[in-house]
């Protein structure tokens, strides 16, 4: 390969940045997304972003938007430059459409960004999303949200992450009171005070000021009592909180945290300015041959999501994957690893969910969807020719909704199993059997609800086949980590515990709440219980 071209590819790839959000639900994720598009020149909003309406605007209006900036936006990904960065942003579907995909895109994420409601704390969502994160040890960093409004007192908060995640933490800027009375924040390194003033909502240049601690306007500006505040924080942070070791990290054992409000984009900027600079290019990873460097001539990627198309006249599917080395150009023919033979990647590439874009050329960090005829499995790996190697699995995440599959129709068994075990194998439902019985009973479990509905939906209307979902009231769902030379007949359960298997036969049991679980756990010693299942 020529160098100039060598060079060039390397660079593209040292520039990349793959990040998702990760939050509970209204904490601000959609809001800091689209403050992070308006600097990166993707989006203008003239005006402010004032509520989810206008936000949820915005979101659909993304379509239009790439045509008009040529930006890739995506119900997976959204793509934006800035300060010569190359940025993807991995969507974490939330809400109601909070699915095993959110976990999985963050398997093909390099750091995650922890939003966080400063009135709030640490929410249920966050702390799932959070242990997917740990299990993957990736940098996170913190963005404590909504400072505009009341919010908790600051030394709390960052208690709080770490004994409620475990994850120690490390403010890179300090706020100065809240809500009506938000007067700014403290900027821990250069040591000076970015003041806030209100009613800014969605320009692009905030209008904040900017003085050094020891700037005799301190005083004014915050008002004395904040002021005398601020010093006594400062010196108990600097006393007595955890120096900011980049080494920790990236090894995800430190979050550095940042306070600010998305909405009248106070503190998005520099978060995004910091977040840039402590965050590193596509990270290598693991497969079966040892670690693979991203930056490699031969393009390497795996499957870490399927979309199904649910659009009757549209059958095909979508196979979403990250590049994790190397660089993607259209039409190129790859080694599909695990179906053992060669596919040529010509068909559609695309970023877009919805609309057809065809990606001439892609590089390692960057996420491409794929047109599937059905061959892809979540987790699967692709090459370039001339290499061989599988990355690392994706885990199956432990459902938090269980139900009877009851099929209507007997004599559509056959239509019946074919569908259910397609609709498994592309991840968006997980099945589950009695433990030494045959395929009589069908237990499905599921991360969001709403995979209930569209089991159902597609069952119906992909293979003709009514069923009927009896809920069953199990939460817990755990995989047995040392069933090798275990009976499993033989643990001692409580009498609500069902012991079940899943479609790779490894045992499992259901609980119906914890205490049921953590009762197991006592009366039979040296069990291991897994939230997640590697094979
Ligand atoms: P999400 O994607 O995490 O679910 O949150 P989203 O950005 O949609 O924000 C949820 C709500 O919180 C939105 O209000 C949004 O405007 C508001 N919000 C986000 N960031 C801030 C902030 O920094 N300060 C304040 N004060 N509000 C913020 P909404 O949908 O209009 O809800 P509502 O408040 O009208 O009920």
């Amino acid at each position: 390969m020529a160098f100039k071209q060598q060079e060039s590819w390397k660079n593209e790839i040292e520039k990349r940045r793959t990040f998702a959000i990760i939050s509970h639900p209204d904490a601000g994720k959609t809001t800091l997304t689209e403050k992070f598009l308006l600097y990166g020149g993707a989006i203008n909003l003239a005006g402010s972003v004032k509520g989810k309406k206008t936000a949820k605007h915005a979101v659909s209006d993304w379509m239009e938007i790439e045509k008009q900036r040529g930006i890739s936006v995506t119900s997976s990904v959204l793509q934006f430059n800035y300060g010569g960065f190359c940025i993807n942003i991995l969507d974490t579907p939330g809400h109601q459409d909070f699915s095993e995909d959110t976990y999985r895109t963050l398997m093909a994420a390099d750091s995650a960004v922890m939003v966080i409601d400063a009135s709030k704390g640490v929410e249920a969502q966050t702390i799932k999303l959070f242990k997917v994160c740990l299990l993957r040890q990736i940098p996170i960093f913190t963005f404590v949200n909504k400072m505009d409004r009341d919010a908790n007192d600051p030394f709390d908060l960052m208690d709080e992450i770490e004994s409620v995640l475990g994850i120690a933490t490390c403010p890179v800027n300090w706020p100065i009171g809240s809500g009506r009375e938000f007067k700014g924040v403290y900027e821990r390194d250069r040591k000076c005070i970015t003041t806030f003033t209100a009613a800014m909502n969605g320009q692009r240049e905030v209008d904040t000021k900017e003085v050094d601690l020891n700037d005799p306007q301190v005083n004014w500006l915050i008002g004395e009592g904040y002021h005398s505040q601020l010093l006594e924080d400062i010196e108990l942070l600097d006393g007595a909180g955890q120096e900011l070791d980049m080494e920790l990290v990236r090894q995800g054992k430190l979050s550095p945290v940042f306070f600010g409000s998305a909405l009248t984009n106070f503190g998005v900027e520099t978060f995004l300015k910091h977040f840039l600079k402590m965050t590193t290019p596509p990270l290598p990873r693991k497969a079966d041959i040892g670690i693979i460097d991203p930056v490699s001539p031969d393009f390497s990627a795996f499957v870490f999501k399927i979309q199904a198309n649910m659009n009757k006249a549209h059958r095909d599917r979508i196979a979403f994957m990250r590049i994790c080395s190397g660089k993607f150009e259209a039409g190129m023919e790859v080694n599909h690893i695990q179906g053992g033979r060669k596919v040529k990647l010509s068909q559609p590439q695309q970023l877009m969910a919805q609309e057809r874009k065809i990606v001439e050329e892609a590089y390692a960090g960057d996420i491409i969807g794929v047109f599937d005829p059905g061959i892809f499995s979540i987790g699967d790996t692709l090459t370039s020719s001339g290499q061989k190697f599988a990355y690392e699995g994706i885990p199956t995440f432990a459902p938090e909704h269980f139900a009877r599959l009851r099929q209507m129709d007997t004599m559509k068994r056959k239509q019946f199993l074919k569908g259910v075990n397609q609709i498994a194998q592309e991840g968006a439902i997980q099945i589950f059997q009695e433990f030494n019985t045959g395929m009589e009973e069908i237990i499905v479990g599921v991360v969001g609800v709403l995979q209930f509905d569209v089991l159902l939906f597609r069952l119906n209307n992909e293979y003709n086949v009514e069923v009927k979902l009896d809920p069953l009231p199990y939460e817990h769902i755990r995989w047995i980590a040392n069933k090798d030379g275990l009976d499993v007949e033989k643990i001692q359960g409580t009498s609500d515990m069902k012991r079940v298997k899943d479609l790779k036969g490894n045992p499992l049991l259901l609980f119906i709440n914890s205490w049921s679980m953590g009762m197991v756990l006592d009366r039979n010693p040296g069990l291991v219980l897994e939230e997640f299942s590697r094979n």
